[in-house]
């Protein structure tokens, strides 16, 4: 069919035409936006789970739902290498600029000049303004450089603002396995602080199945947050990922060929997407058959081993792509640290060093103490694709 017209969308972050499997989590989250602004604050949301599932989607659902209630939402994601103050001062600019304006209210106009004193702290050379005169006004004072400090009267401030506009603050963190310790202790006493005094302020961070253990050791009390595991799409709802996108291009999908398509992605998200649009192209009607599917998952599976799984590969060092090899002989369920270290030939210490390097790329995690599992979905038999040079 008409490529121009394909309705999947595979890539990361990519928002789907259908996005399925997810109304728990959606429904708690909107719960939480209409609490907020009755002053009742939860506890921060934690969204966690295998590369692909669909988590930066669902997270940027969440920011799209607080955007409809005119909420100040600011979404940022960790590990690109700038510091939380600066990701988080750039995100809060435009929604800010949006809100000021010369009849903003009391509270309004202390938030926006701390949020300028904020942007002092991480930039000597911009400065914002937002159009008003704020000389006069109280606020400030959040460029102490200490960063909790700083953090807590800017987020604070923002709330209190937020309050005013009779609205909320959300503040979402993607890849949050990614933030410096201090960062993320200083962003889970903030969380934990507004929950308690009911700030209306909302916290999400999703991440990789490493987060929920990386929170505790952070602060205790991140026991408390809302853990939530994304998972495969459920088995109920699968099909409507495919059908739903097609439908609304006035296409339809064989009962076949749906089976053909969810059999071969283990319904993880990224598979279904990617699949769906090599079957759209492969297919010659405009109904999908499982003639067509299979062509789509063939043509599929070397996008993916191009791409997908490619880019993640690529990132290993040689010896690092060693330790991934010897993780693959056990498939995607983890393998013993010590046995890998046996299959290599090499004392588990001296091997702690790429293992390291491997949870630090994001490409493996702990899922329990001395194992480690890949964190892509099919990654071990990607790896055995590959020949050995
Ligand atoms: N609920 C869903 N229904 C249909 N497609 C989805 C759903 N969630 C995600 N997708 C699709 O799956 C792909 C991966 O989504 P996303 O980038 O959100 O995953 P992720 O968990 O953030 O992955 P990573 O850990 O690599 O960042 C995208 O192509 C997206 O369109
Ligand atoms: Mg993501």
């Amino acid at each position: 069919m008409d490529p121009v017209r394909n309705p999947y969308s595979p890539g990361a972050g990519r928002k789907p035409a259908a996005l399925v499997g997810r109304d728990d989590a959606l429904q708690t989250w909107a719960i939480a936006l209409k609490r907020a602004e009755l002053g009742r604050t939860d506890q921060p949301f934690v969204l966690y789970g295998l590369r692909g599932v669909g988590k930066t989607v669902l997270l940027s659902e969440f920011r799209r739902n607080a955007l409809k209630k005119d909420w100040i939402v600011a979404q940022i994601e960790a590990g690109s290498g700038k510091p939380l103050r600066e990701l988080l001062g750039e995100a809060l600019y435009a929604p800010l600029a949006d809100l000021a304006r010369p009849s903003s209210g009391k509270r309004l106009l202390k938030a926006l000049k701390t949020a300028v004193s904020f942007k002092t702290s991480y930039d000597t050379t911009g400065t914002w303004t937002f159009g008003l005169d704020l000389s006069g006004t109280p606020g400030g004072g959040a460029d102490t450089g200490i960063l909790d400090t700083d953090l807590k009267k800017l987020i604070h401030d923002l709330a209190d603002a937020a309050e005013e506009e009779g609205v909320g603050l959300a503040i979402l963190v993607d890849e949050a396995q990614d933030l410096a310790v201090d960062e993320l202790v200083t962003l889970c006493t903030i969380a934990h602080a507004a929950a308690q005094d009911n700030w209306p302020a909302l916290f999400a961070f999703a991440g990789l199945p490493s987060l929920p253990r990386i929170l505790a050791e952070a602060k205790s009390y991140a026991e408390r947050f809302q853990y939530s595991r994304i998972h495969q799409i459920d088995q109920s709802v699968v099909a409507e990922a495919l059908t739903i996108p097609a439908a609304h291009e006035d296409a339809s999908w064989d009962d076949d060929a749906v089976d053909v398509v969810v059999a071969a992605s283990g319904r993880y998200p990224y598979f279904i997407q990617q699949y769906g649009q090599e079957t759209w192209n492969a297919a010659p009607g405009s109904t999908i058959t499982a003639r067509d599917a299979e062509i789509g998952v063939l043509q599929g599976n070397n996008q993916l081993d191009s791409g997908f799984f490619r880019v993640r590969w690529d990132r290993a060092t040689p010896s690092e792509q060693q330790y991934l090899r010897a993780m693959a002989a056990d498939g995607d369920d983890g393998s013993s640290s010590g046995e890998i270290a046996t299959r290599l030939g090499k004392k588990p210490k001296s091997i702690g060093p790429v293992r390291a390097a491997l949870i630090s790329k994001g490409l493996v995690f702990a899922p329990e103490h001395g194992v480690v599992a890949f964190t892509v979905p099919g990654m071990a038999a990607f790896i055995g694709r590959q020949i050995e040079l």
